[in-house]
């Protein structure tokens, strides 16, 4: 995307003691930045609130971490919102976290008009809610036409479902002859992934030091760059999104090969 830098140096313009955003190469950003929210039940727990709090103070977070992803100018930000595992919870909590979807995609959609974002879901969304997939239907159709960012909002995703669900989607196109399994490379399987036309994530952030992927994107983070930080989810914000560009323009991305000198 169009980086506006003058919106940028505005967004950033509060000062930092140890950092600031002349210490960011802009002409090297990723395209695409994928987040693990974590950290929300300890936020609230931390504090002696009920688990939910920490979710709706997640909810904050993420409506900065989509405006510092718009003032980045990536093509695509994506976050994990709740996993194909999600439903071990209390149901207690898994209906608020579905009720939470719902009510701030609405609210929020103001947000992606003016910032032209366009939305779109991985994961199952078969096992939702009705209202909380009626909402997201709108959410759709409103943003189709936005041509800026992609928000990819991860719901009832897992990383096995996923490519369990492409293995069969794969099976039956032979079956029907529409393809053959010489046609079965690379491509056939991304194409029947649910992020199918996205860059593959450049910088996956976790947060709450949790040192695992819990069953996201496994194919798509074959080269992606992993920052992970103590920061609880709820506490993350527009500098801490900057060190971990920070970090990743540290890093010296080979892909197998050597670095060129
Ligand atoms: C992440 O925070 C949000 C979701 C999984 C929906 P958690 O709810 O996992 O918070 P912790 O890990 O228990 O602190
Ligand atoms: C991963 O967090 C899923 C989301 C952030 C939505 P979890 O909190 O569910 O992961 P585990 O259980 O600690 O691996
Ligand atoms: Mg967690």
């Amino acid at each position: 995307m169009q980086l506006d830098n003058e919106k940028l140096r505005s967004y950033y313009s509060d000062p930092q003691e140890d950092l600031s955003l002349d210490d960011v190469d802009l002409e090297r950003l990723p395209r695409h930045v994928s987040i693990i929210m974590d950290g929300n039940g300890r936020w609230a727990t931390a504090r002696g609130l009920d688990r939910s709090r920490g979710h709706v103070a997640g909810v904050d977070a993420l409506r900065e971490a989509v405006t510092t992803s718009v003032r980045l100018g990536l093509d695509a930000f994506s976050v994990y919102a709740f996993s194909t595992e999600n439903w071990r919870r209390p149901q207690r909590e898994v209906d608020l976290l579905m009720h939470l979807f719902a009510t701030t995609l609405v609210k929020e959609l103001p947000l992606f008009h003016q910032e032209n974002v366009r939305l779109r879901f991985l994961g199952d969304l078969d096992a939702l809610p009705e209202r909380t997939r009626v909402v997201f239907q709108r959410g759709l159709d409103e943003t189709r036409d936005h041509t800026g960012m992609t928000f990819a909002l991860a719901v009832n995703y897992g990383s096995r479902a996923e490519m369990t669900r492409a293995a069969r989607d794969l099976a039956r196109d032979v079956l029907e002859g529409t393809i053959s399994v010489d046609d079965i490379d690379e491509r056939a399987v991304s194409e029947r992934l649910y992020t199918a036309g996205l860059p593959d994530p450049d910088l996956l952030i976790r947060t709450s030091g949790e040192l695992r992927l819990s069953n996201y994107l496994l194919w798509q983070l074959a080269y992606t760059e992993f920052y992970v930080t103590d920061t609880l989810w709820p506490d993350f914000g527009k500098w801490d999104y900057l060190r971990a560009i920070l970090a990743y323009q540290g890093r010296s991305r080979r892909f197998g090969g050597v670095t060129r000198q």
